[in-house]
């Protein structure tokens, strides 16, 4: 494997974990590159579940450099605390984690004016995960924000916060929102800096010399196409390039250096948080949430579900070039007599074979579907593509052709083993 961006093909939650874990087998080095404790990606190592936030999941294999790069932006009271949890499941973080130091820094003041500004917008909120997200990106955009250079040096952290937090408690009082104590906050993110400091180092110079020593990468993404502050739908959408792209911006290794991106998607359509789903089904979202599938690793929110949307995949595969696809969860559509895949949109008298940019168009536009006869057969134990029933088979190679590029993994379960190299 060379250099490889993996990604979201659709609003997050693709099962990007599992994947990038089974990857990171043929990878020196793994590199997230966007977002932040917004995320939650699953990974099963037997039966033992982790769920990580911030650190690439290339933490649970031995010998593999895990990079948070500096597109990344970092709660390092969380990150502290990811640490210690795995600490206590016996994963091994020393010199195989690093950490950037121009990442930029989350605050609790971001963390309470993303709550302030989802209260006010009332019934018009993202539906975000609260986590600071949005805040603490409009500060780097704004070039006010605080990196991880300056939370690890004491003097720098006490100046700048300070002045930080005076505005911020300003802004949060006309939000309605209760002022931070600068004493609190300074403490709590000093005590965090002197812990993460051993783990910071500059991550463009050490890529860099990395590639130049050979070493295969493989770049993490997070959330999804749909969910990209520039390519997603606007506004319901985080406040990074969760696509292709931001693995260059992200990481500072650079486009020519890129030799291949995988695309991840589900058999089937999720989002949570608020914003235009055109294939969102009630029978299927039942379906799944009965199997007691579909509710958010961060925040525990049940997903909303809907059909394969090949409108929105297709988009993705252009976007962010995709040349492989995973497909993740096939098992999820087991049971089901007639499957269906939106395959345009239609808005009154138009026809819409791309996505429209506008979210109020897109949640007007009523999809246009295909049906596929199921399977109806468990798919969990397949080893094979060829041990997979010859609907599912059907199934998964006509959603590929949709989207526009090759079937390379089907995945019918959490497990390492229940992956499908075809
Ligand atoms: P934020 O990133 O917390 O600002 O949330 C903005 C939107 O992105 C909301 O709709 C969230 O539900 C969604 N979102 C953020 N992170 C994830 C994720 O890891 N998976 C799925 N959706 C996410």
């Amino acid at each position: 494997m060379a250099n490889t961006i993996l990604v979201g093909a659709q609003w997050g939650d693709e099962g990007k974990g599992k994947i990038i874990d089974v990857l990171t087998e043929q990878a020196d080095v793994v590199v997230r590159y966007a977002g932040g404790n917004n995320a939650g990606h699953t990974v099963y190592v037997g039966k033992q579940k982790y769920v990580l936030h911030l650190i690439p999941s290339g933490i649970l294999r031995k010998n593999k450099l895990c990079v948070i790069g500096n597109g990344v932006v970092i709660d390092p009271i969380g990150l502290v605390e990811e640490i210690n949890g795995l600490a206590k499941l016996g994963v091994k973080i020393a010199k195989n984690f690093v950490v950037s130091e121009t990442a930029h820094v989350v605050f609790p003041y971001h963390r309470e004016l993303d709550a302030r500004r989802e209260t006010v917008k009332g019934k018009n909120k993202i539906g975000t995960t609260k986590r600071g997200i949005g805040p603490a990106y409009g500060d780097k955009a704004a070039r006010v924000g605080l990196r991880i250079s300056d939370l690890v040096d004491p003097v720098l952290l006490k100046e700048k916060l300070s002045k930080r937090i005076a505005e911020n408690n300003g802004v949060l009082k006309a939000l309605g929102g209760k002022p931070l104590s600068f004493k609190k906050v300074y403490a709590d993110y000093l005590a965090a800096g002197v812990f993460l400091k051993p783990f910071v180092a500059n991550t463009v110079v050490l890529l860099h010399q990395k590639m130049q020593g050979g070493a295969r990468m493989l770049f993490e993404g997070a959330q999804g196409t749909f969910l990209d502050i520039d390519h997603g739908t606007y506004p319901f959408v985080t406040s990074s390039n969760t696509t292709a792209g931001g693995a260059c911006t992200g990481s500072g290794v650079p486009p020519h250096r890129m030799d291949r991106v995988v695309g991840v998607m589900k058999a089937y359509t999720t989002r949570v948080g608020e914003g235009p789903l055109p294939t969102e089904n009630a029978a299927i979202s039942d379906l799944l949430h009965g199997m007691g599938r579909e509710f958010g690793s961060t925040t525990g929110r049940a997903r909303r579900c809907g059909w394969f949307d090949s409108v929105a995949t297709r988009h993705a595969a252009m976007v962010n070039g995709i040349d492989d696809l995973a497909i993740t969860n096939l098992d999820g559509l087991d049971t089901l007599e007639t499957i269906r895949v939106c395959v345009a949109y239609r808005r009154g008298k138009e026809l819409y074979d791309f996505m429209p940019n506008d979210a109020q168009v897109l949640a007007e536009c009523v999809p246009v579907y295909v049906e596929f006869e199921g399977w109806q057969t468990p798919t969990d134990k397949a080893r094979t593509f060829k041990a997979l029933p010859p609907k599912a088979r059907a199934y998964l190679k006509a959603i590929s052709e949709l989207t526009g590029a090759r079937l390379y993994i089907a995945s019918v379960g959490p497990g390492r083993d229940q992956t499908i190299f075809v």
